[in-house]
């Protein structure tokens, strides 16, 4: 199977990355639970915190300049995907801090369809691994290829009807960005960390979705 996905390391320069650490370590108390069958974490929707001052926020500006940066819009155009094709009509993103600790899920699931089955306007997932100096191991993203029936009858998401077969990781390291069409069956397995004081020695990420309204 052909990969489908984007990786490029050192996607901040180190300016920038420090600046978005500083803010990640800022928001501390601003992490809510975000829980579902299928995933449970902590997360910041940065969207909704910065509504109406979006330059106050580093990650904001950021991530904005470099996800629709000239280096980006090379990489996506070098992939037949048609969900990375539409990558020049995509008209809005979201941005989220995530922090998993051990325990908490990320199962199989992808990110296209609604509830009734519809497509939600989300075209691409977009992560930013972020290393706060964790003590976890594991935070790896993994990829299915395979074609497994959406059980779409359950409250929010996609499920699949059976474990899809693993096909690509795509390994934790501090810096890397990674983007892949929301259709694509993801998982991030539980982290472990045998003893932890705050999020931030769990898995963090900056990552969202890019899609049309
Ligand atoms: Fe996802």
């Amino acid at each position: 199977m052909t990969e489908n996905f984007i990786v490029m390391d050192n996607f901040l320069n180190k300016g920038y990355l420090k600046k978005c650490k500083d803010e990640i370590r800022s928001l501390e108390d601003s992490f809510k639970l975000f829980e579902l069958p299928i995933y449970v974490a902590k997360r910041v929707d940065l969207d909704t915190l910065y509504m109406g001052r979006r330059s106050d926020s580093p990650i904001l500006r950021v991530i904005e300049d470099s996800l629709f940066s000239d280096v980006i819009k090379i990489l996506v155009a070098a992939k037949y995907d048609p969900y990375f094709r539409l990558f020049g009509k995509t008209n809005f993103h979201n941005t989220f801090i995530t922090a998993h600790l051990p325990g908490e899920i990320c199962s199989w699931h992808t990110d296209d369809v609604l509830p009734n089955g519809l497509f939600n306007g989300e075209l691409l997932n977009y992560v930013v691994y972020i290393d706060m100096d964790s003590k976890f191991t594991g935070g790896n993203i993994e990829i299915s290829y395979e074609q497994v029936d959406n059980i779409k009858e359950k409250p929010v998401g996609c499920y699949p009807d059976k474990e899809p077969r693993l096909d690509d990781v795509i390994e934790f390291k501090d810096n890397r960005f990674v983007i892949f069409p929301t259709y694509l069956w993801h998982q991030v397995p539980p982290i472990k960390c045998d003893n932890y004081e705050s999020i931030f020695d769990g898995r963090i990420s900056i990552n969202g979705h890019i899609g049309i309204r």
